[in-house]
């Protein structure tokens, strides 16, 4: 039975900041951020967006009325959720209208989270074939202005249909995990930014990749050559191609340049979007499906999933026969070619805003043409709006 991805959605929000204006804000060398880094504009979310918003605004337009009643299964994978207690799933399952004989879990490992929420989702549908999962990886990065992490905040979310008979790719069980106790990145309940050890995290995600990826060869019997493509968690792009090169001296001539040829395509959306977290590794599956050309049905593509802490995961899918005619190219292009630009003080502004933590009302300015959003606070309750109950 072929269980796998039949739909992607994705969200960002509508404002970003230039990353040459933030370094040189920063004082540092525009070329640091932009090459060093490999990024060119940070998604930065106004104080109406958190990550049940993010989840819902990445799953509405690719869910039918068909889907939502066969949906028994959201998991929301997150590491930047909104309450200590309350799924984040549960939220996102009422604001999308989704069927009452449904399980909702918050599923947590820092950027590992939605890899977990996958895997759990295709046993799931692989015991009740009728049944299909909503998994959607959703998180604001946030590690404080002027702060060494803050070059690579983000925001966003993507939300993945897994169903039996997919149209977009083949899940294959061919996973390998592997867990040690780090301290790389991490972030107490007292705080609301993320502590870091930058390099050190660095040299973990290396090392992590090569402790996966030859126990995957290993269990599967594969090699390079098996895969036409590899995605990478990216917390900004210049970390996937450090990935990428550690694999290269596996590779002939013709495939590397190929494999380097797909990895340009498969970090495009994030180079413009900055570290989504645990949606890092799917926006950059979803850059590659939309922006490669090169790419066929049956081609496999390996995935690392990295989640600080530490959690690893390589594994890899199939794509389908004509799953280009189920993506929506345009649509994410213009997202994100129509957001605002953001001057660096703008911000700086946006970034400090607080909501209320006292259980006084708080109401929240609503955005034009934003289907979900949070309006307010009143008790200690978000108070959210669909498009519908805006007009
Ligand atoms: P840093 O000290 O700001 O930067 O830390 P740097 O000095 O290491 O420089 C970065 C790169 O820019 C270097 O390239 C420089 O040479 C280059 P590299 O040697 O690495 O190839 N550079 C320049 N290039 C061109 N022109 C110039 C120039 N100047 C310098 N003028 C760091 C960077 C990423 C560590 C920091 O931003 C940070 O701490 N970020 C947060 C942590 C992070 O993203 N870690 C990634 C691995 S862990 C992970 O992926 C998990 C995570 O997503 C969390 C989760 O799981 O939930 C983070």
């Amino acid at each position: 039975m072929e269980i796998g991805i039949d739909k992607i959605g994705f969200y960002t929000p509508s404002y970003y900041v230039d990353m040459a204006e933030l370094a040189e804000a920063r004082g540092v060398e525009p070329g640091k951020f932009l090459q060093g880094l490999g990024q060119s504009k940070m998604a930065v979310p106004p104080i109406s967006q958190d990550p049940v918003t993010m989840a819902c605004n990445a799953a509405q337009d690719i869910l039918t009325d068909e889907d939502k009643m066969a949906i028994d299964y959201v998991i929301v994978g997150t590491e930047s959720g909104i309450d200590q207690s309350k799924a984040a799933a549960i939220y996102v399952h009422d604001l999308l209208d989704i069927n009452p004989y449904a399980r909702c879990i918050e599923m947590k490992e820092a950027c590992y989270g939605a890899t977990a929420g996958l895997q759990s989702a295709v046993n799931h549908v692989a015991r009740h074939p009728e049944s299909k999962a909503l998994v959607i990886a959703s998180d604001i990065a946030r590690y404080g202005l002027e702060s060494s992490g803050e070059s690579t905040q983000g925001a966003g979310a993507v939300a993945l249909l897994i169903t039996t008979n997919p149209r977009i790719a083949q899940i294959n069980d061919d996973a390998v995990y592997y867990t040690g106790d780090i301290m790389d990145f991490w972030r107490p309940n007292y705080s609301d930014t993320a502590k870091v050890d930058g390099h050190y995290s660095t040299v973990k995600y290396l090392d992590y990749l090569d402790k996966v990826w030859q126990a995957f060869k290993e269990k599967n019997q594969l090699a390079l050559e098996d895969l036409q493509a590899v995605c990478f968690h990216l917390p900004y792009t210049k970390m996937g191609l450090k990935a990428l090169r550690q694999l290269l001296p596996e590779a002939t001539d013709d495939q590397a340049e190929s494999l380097q040829a797909h990895f340009e395509n498969s970090r495009y959306y994030n180079r413009y979007v900055g570290n989504i977290y645990t949606g890092s590794l799917y926006l950059s599956l979803l850059s590659l499906l939309d922006q490669d050309s090169q790419l066929q049905a049956g081609d496999r593509i390996g995935l690392y999933s990295y989640g600080s802490g530490a959690v690893a995961e390589f594994y890899s899918l199939t794509l389908m026969p004509g799953y280009q005619d189920h993506l929506a190219k345009a649509d994410h292009e213009a997202m994100l070619a129509n957001r605002n630009r953001l001057s660096v003080a703008d911000y700086e502004t946006m970034f400090s805003q607080t909501l209320n933590v006292d259980g006084s009302k708080q109401e929240l300015a609503a955005e034009a043409d934003v289907a979900f959003q949070l309006v307010g606070l009143d008790q200690h309750k978000r108070l959210y709006s669909r498009r519908q109950d805006n007009n």
